[in-house]
């Protein structure tokens, strides 16, 4: 193969120079085609895009580079002079950014805390399968500390059972009432109840009915209102003193002198709540919770706005159990209470109990849980439902509050006349709210 291509090279000279003319025309035509191309692109073929682009970032346009050279210059020579005329401020700077770091640090450590109470509480866990996941609505109870109050520790420790009892907060405002309810107490077989007695009179009338009875030290000064304080001031005193309890291990069941107890409430709490309320709800919308709609036909597609709406937890009847949250509320609660004498005390209980966190606030996360409106019943379910109800008039509830209508006296002891003493008639005479 190799010979037979030599052989028509060395065939004749003459086909050798046209050969020779044919590379030299071939070599001027590559030459021209070069200075064409030097003409045209005279970044030479590969000059990208973005270094293009980058000199017209860095100044509008190619030819500015230098200027934008000595512009930098310039620039950092007043960022210079800048630096120089703030050396003053150095040490205020440094100081803000020691004080940063120190708050960055805390924040760390908050969280490192919640991760490791959250260890402490159990393995960590894994989502289960779908539908059987649930959530920790039952804290843990704080480790008891008798120092807080020894004197009352020994009263509890004999008045509790199961470490639970019923607590109310009285003075001789409400002696009569006061007569009513450990009467009806009594005769449903409660012991684990006590009197927080805020004057001499209720302590009196406590030990010769053997009331169990908790005097207050009077040289306490959160005592002070508690002897003239009308029922508002009360209401501030009761988050102060119950937080003792709970700080003492104890839960407590919270009650107003103004129930008439027909049952053992213990023996149908459910206890898995930091706090578990009766309810000022009259129906299952209003004392469990719903969707309220609320309509406006101006917004036209978008005329409905969809509300959650829940009537207020009973202040005055309430299971609050001794845990971290449960304490923060009764501290937020007497907090705003004593920083605004006008508040009412279950409002704020309320507000704290279901704010949600927003800009500027962090909302309580307590666990809630509505006892049953007819077993724990206010005496507007009462007069306007359930005694007009044949069939609803026959449950026994737990208790009744006389929480809607002022003429509390009279209602408690029809409720007593009604369901102790089975007179049928005994709640006909009253009107279904009050006559004003
Ligand atoms: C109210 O709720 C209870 C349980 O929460 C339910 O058994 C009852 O049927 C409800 N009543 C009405 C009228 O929806
Ligand atoms: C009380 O309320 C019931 C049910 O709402 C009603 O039927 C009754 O007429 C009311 N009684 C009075 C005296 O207004």
């Amino acid at each position: 193969m190799i010979g037979r291509r030599e052989g028509p090279l060395m065939r004749s000279n003459s086909s050798q120079s046209l050969l020779k003319s044919r590379i030299a025309i071939a070599i001027v035509i590559g030459v021209l085609i070069g200075c064409v191309f030097a003409f045209l692109f005279p970044n030479g073929f590969f000059v990208s895009n973005t270094i293009r682009n980058s000199n017209y970032n860095l100044a509008g346009s190619k030819t500015q580079t230098n200027s934008v050279a000595c512009e930098s210059s310039d620039r950092i020579n007043m960022l210079k002079s800048q630096f120089v005329a703030e050396s003053e401020k150095n040490a205020e700077l440094k100081k803000q950014v020691r004080e940063l770091t120190e708050r960055l640090r805390l924040a760390e450590q908050g969280k490192d805390q919640a991760q490791k109470q959250f260890l402490a509480l159990g393995k960590q866990p894994k989502a289960g399968p779908f539908g059987t996941v649930k959530g920790l609505r039952t804290n843990p109870t704080v480790i008891p500390d008798e120092s807080v109050n020894p004197r009352l520790s020994k009263i509890l420790e004999k008045v509790a059972v199961r470490k639970e009892l019923i607590v109310a907060l009285a003075n001789s405002n409400v002696k009569d009432m006061l007569e009513v309810w450990f009467t009806n107490i009594k005769r449903v077989g409660i012991s684990n109840y006590l009197v927080v007695a805020l004057d001499e009179e209720i302590t009196k009338l406590c030990e010769s009915n053997q009331v169990p009875v908790y005097k207050r030290d009077p040289d306490e000064g959160i005592d002070s209102t508690g002897r003239t304080g009308g029922n508002h001031v009360v209401s501030g005193l009761k988050f102060r003193i119950l937080r003792e309890f709970l700080q003492l291990g104890y839960s407590v069941l919270l009650s107003d002198v103004d129930i008439v107890y027909l049952q053992n409430p213990f023996d149908y709490l459910i206890r898995d709540s930091d706090v578990e309320s009766m309810s000022d709800g009259h129906d299952n919308m209003t004392a469990y919770g719903f969707n309220h709609v609320f309509d406006e036909p101006a917004m036209g597609w978008a005329r409905y706005a969809h509300t959650m709406r829940i009537w207020v937890y009973n202040s005055g009847f309430f299971y609050i159990r001794p845990t971290i949250p449960a304490i923060e509320l009764l501290d937020r609660v007497a907090t705003r209470l004593s920083n605004d004498p006008n508040s009412w005390d279950q409002a704020v209980f309320n507000e704290e109990l279901f704010y949600p966190s927003h800009p500027g606030y962090d909302g309580l996360h307590a666990a809630r849980r509505t006892m049953d409106y007819y077993l724990f019943m206010n005496s507007k379910v009462l007069f306007k439902t359930v005694r007009n109800d044949p069939s609803l008039s026959k449950i026994k509830p737990v208790i009744i509050h006389v929480n809607y209508h002022p003429d509390k006296l009279p209602r408690m002891k029809a409720v007593v006349e009604y369901y102790i003493n089975g007179k049928q008639d005994a709640l006909k005479p009253f009107p279904n709210g009050s006559d004003w």
